[in-house]
């Protein structure tokens, strides 16, 4: 099989695999509450693990297109859709955790937090900039929004992984190594797409291209699933 090139079956295959391997966390967290291994806190494990489970699916989902652009593998981009939609799936239960265990649904409380409390702040603020992009990853909003549209949308991704990191900075009392590892990873991938358009700036100035030209083509054709 050449691996740039899979048949439409193996992707399909690999999309069913990564389906339920994203289940793992979840599963693993309800197992642990139902055995009672969760430690003192369950709802602070509850709660952390449901936070750090949405920070990785969002960076994961972000490597998607550097790591399709290194490899030249381009059905990557198949499971981007997924990887986005599980990364609102987290946030959802981290959410809900919180919202639920936590406040137990007093929405008083939860609004003095959020506007007390810098870290629930950004994080409250992260969760509802994901809202619309979840909303809008369906072919026919895509159709709907139009291209152009759809992709200015979906850029703000990028301060959605900055506020996340925020959070969790803000968040941690003294060991800072794990928000600035999740930070240094982020760094990385914007690093990689501000690098890439430049590149691809230049190339386009260097071919002679109008200047209209090149901000529209600017707009990456969005692969259907
Ligand atoms: C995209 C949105 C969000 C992301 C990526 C995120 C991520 C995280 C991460 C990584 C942690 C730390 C986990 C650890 O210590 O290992 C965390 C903790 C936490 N988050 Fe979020 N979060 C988000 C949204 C929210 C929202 C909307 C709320 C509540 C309104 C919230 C409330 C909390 C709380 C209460 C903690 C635990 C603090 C503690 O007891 O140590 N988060 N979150």
């Amino acid at each position: 099989m050449d691996p740039r090139n899979p048949g439409r079956n193996t992707i399909n295959l690999i999309k069913s695999v990564l389906f339920l391997l994203c289940l793992i966390p979840v599963a693993r967290l309800g197992w642990a509450f139902q055995q009672d291994a969760l430690g003192a806190n369950p709802v602070e494990a509850i709660t952390r693990g449901t936070g750090d489970w949405t920070l990785r699916f969002l960076l994961i989902s972000l490597a998607v297109t550097p790591l399709r652009q290194l490899s030249g593998w381009n059905w990557l981009l198949r499971t981007r859709r997924m990887l986005g939609l599980y990364a609102f799936f987290y946030a959802c239960l981290h959410f809900m955790t919180y919202l639920w265990l936590d406040r137990f649904f007093d929405w008083s409380s939860m609004a003095r937090d959020i506007l007390r409390r810098p870290f629930i702040t950004v994080g409250f603020a992260a969760f509802v900039l994901l809202i619309p992009l979840a909303a809008t990853s369906f072919n026919r909003a895509i159709r709907w929004l139009g291209g152009r549209r759809w992709q200015s949308l979906h850029r703000s991704v990028y301060p959605i992984g900055i506020l996340s990191i925020v959070h969790y900075w803000w968040l941690v009392k003294r060991d800072i190594s794990e928000p600035l590892m999740y930070g240094l990873i982020l760094c990385i991938l914007l690093g990689f797409r501000f690098w890439q358009r430049d590149q691809e700036r230049k190339r386009q100035i260097a071919a002679g291209e109008p200047k209209a030209r090149i901000k529209a083509r600017r707009v990456i054709p969005i692969v259907p699933e």
